[in-house]
């Protein structure tokens, strides 16, 4: 069986190691094609995932970059497509909602290539999340859907797609965090940037609603800023939110104390760079950013990945949004949704700080099937579904890689 396995964005690479080394583990049945649409590229954000997840090199590299959503979704098209005309696998495999999930899905199926989703069924019912929008397109168009929740399944059925489709394999991210955690373990970011076990918060903030509107930055900033006084704060800054603090901030010249950041006051980058307590750095690694999450205190994010690892690792989080595509993490009790406003982000981090909040799963344990095994089932149920003629056999004799 010819497949093509798609990765684009951050979050895809985590998601797609497991599923390759699986699929490259069975070369008499599969054959599959790593296919890089380029929609991240910068080594921080791509090529150090390759190196730390000991990821092959994709075999081809659309080159697509960023863009509006219109240009970026296209672009994806137009290259990928030209790779489908060339030469057609049995089934593409998607994981994830970026753009690349939904641009390849939708180039594969007008070919008449069958689409699989990992990660389908998956909901934030926030229509102003261009991810909702890809995941719920892609598992339109997919017909095998691969689903890491119980809730995933039932959204699924609520949409109409047929029970035969959906296939609980668990979530493919919790496969590499399991199986890396020990390497991550050995990472020196924490002795590198003078961090103590349990002694920061590990913030990330990327999502458009947060970062896009200069007003709402400030408000994130002035909560951090707020937060750091009492523990030290670690912000590896996404590129979108880097190039968004730089035109919100203003005059990076500007050299006003910490005393400007009473509330209502401007923040600028003269401000947040005298904050000794905010440690702002580029993106990190996997092994780092692993590292960072399991030793810190508690994290704050907008990212839907980092809800679930944290509910992995059982460090408290505190979700800057008003909704989540992983209710999950909220019933197992780590993960607490806190809005974007200053008081309830604050409040959230002194209740977990006070002891008030008991973070945990005392409630529960990891979710069913998180358990480092999602590639291998998803691989095995391709193979059942091949032997039983429902997808293609042999082809891999008759294609040309
Ligand atoms: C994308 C995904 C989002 C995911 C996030 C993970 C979509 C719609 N969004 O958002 O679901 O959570 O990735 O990180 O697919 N940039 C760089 N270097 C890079 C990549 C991006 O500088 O390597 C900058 C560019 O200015 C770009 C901006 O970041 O315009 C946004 O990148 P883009 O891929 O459009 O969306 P993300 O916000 O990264
Ligand atoms: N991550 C990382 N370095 C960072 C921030 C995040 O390696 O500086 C990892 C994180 O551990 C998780 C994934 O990136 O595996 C989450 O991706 P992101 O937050 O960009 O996207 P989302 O999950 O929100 O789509």
């Amino acid at each position: 069986m010819k497949i093509d396995l798609v990765v684009g964005a951050r979050p895809n690479f985590m998601k797609a190691a497991p599923v390759v080394e699986e699929l490259r583990g069975d070369p008499e049945y599969f054959r599959v094609r790593l296919i890089h649409t380029g929609q991240h590229y910068d080594v921080r954000m791509s090529q150090v995932f390759f190196q730390d997840l000991s990821m092959p090199e994709p075999d081809i590299y659309l080159g697509v970059g960023s863009g509006t959503h219109g240009v970026q979704t296209a672009k994806v098209m137009i290259e990928y497509e030209k790779v489908l005309l060339g030469d057609k696998p049995d089934l593409v495999l998607v994981v994830g909602d970026v753009n690349s999930t939904l641009a390849c899905s939708l180039v594969a199926v007008k070919l008449g290539v069958r689409v699989g989703h990992i990660e389908a069924g998956v909901r934030s019912f926030d229509w102003e999340m261009p991810e909702e929008i890809n995941r719920l397109v892609t598992d339109t168009l997919s017909e095998f859907l691969f689903t890491p929740t119980v809730d995933a399944d039932q959204n699924l059925l609520k949409e109409g797609h047929s029970p035969d489709q959906i296939h609980r394999v668990g979530n493919v991210m919790i496969d590499s965090l399991l199986k890396h955690r020990e390497k991550a373990e050995k990472s020196p970011i924490l002795t590198k940037m003078g961090l103590e076990p349990q002694g920061y918060v590990l913030v990330t903030l990327h999502r458009p609603a947060n970062v896009d509107a200069q007003e709402q930055l400030k408000k994130f900033m002035a909560a951090f800023a707020e937060i750091q006084e009492r523990i030290p704060i670690v912000f590896p800054v996404h590129p979108r939110t880097q190039k968004m603090i730089r035109t919100a901030l203003g005059d990076p010249s500007d050299r006003s104390g910490p005393d400007n950041l009473q509330k209502g006051s401007p923040l600028t980058e003269g401000t947040i760079n005298r904050l000794r307590n905010l440690k702002m750095t580029d993106p990190v690694g996997y092994l780092d950013f692993i590292k960072l999450q399991a030793n810190a205190r508690l994290v704050l994010t907008d990212s839907g990945g980092i809800q679930a690892e944290t509910t992995v690792l059982n460090v408290p989080c505190l979700t800057l949004r008003k909704n989540t595509e992983w209710p999950i993490t909220l019933e197992r009790g780590t993960n607490t949704l806190v809005g974007a406003e200053p008081e309830g982000i604050v409040g959230g981090v002194q209740k977990i700080l006070s002891q008030e909040f008991p973070p945990g799963r005392e409630k529960a344990g990891v979710p069913e099937l998180w358990d480092g095994k999602t590639a291998k089932r998803i691989v095995g149920i391709l193979k059942n579904l091949a032997l039983q003629g429902q997808l293609f056999t042999n082809s891999i004799h008759r294609g040309n890689f």
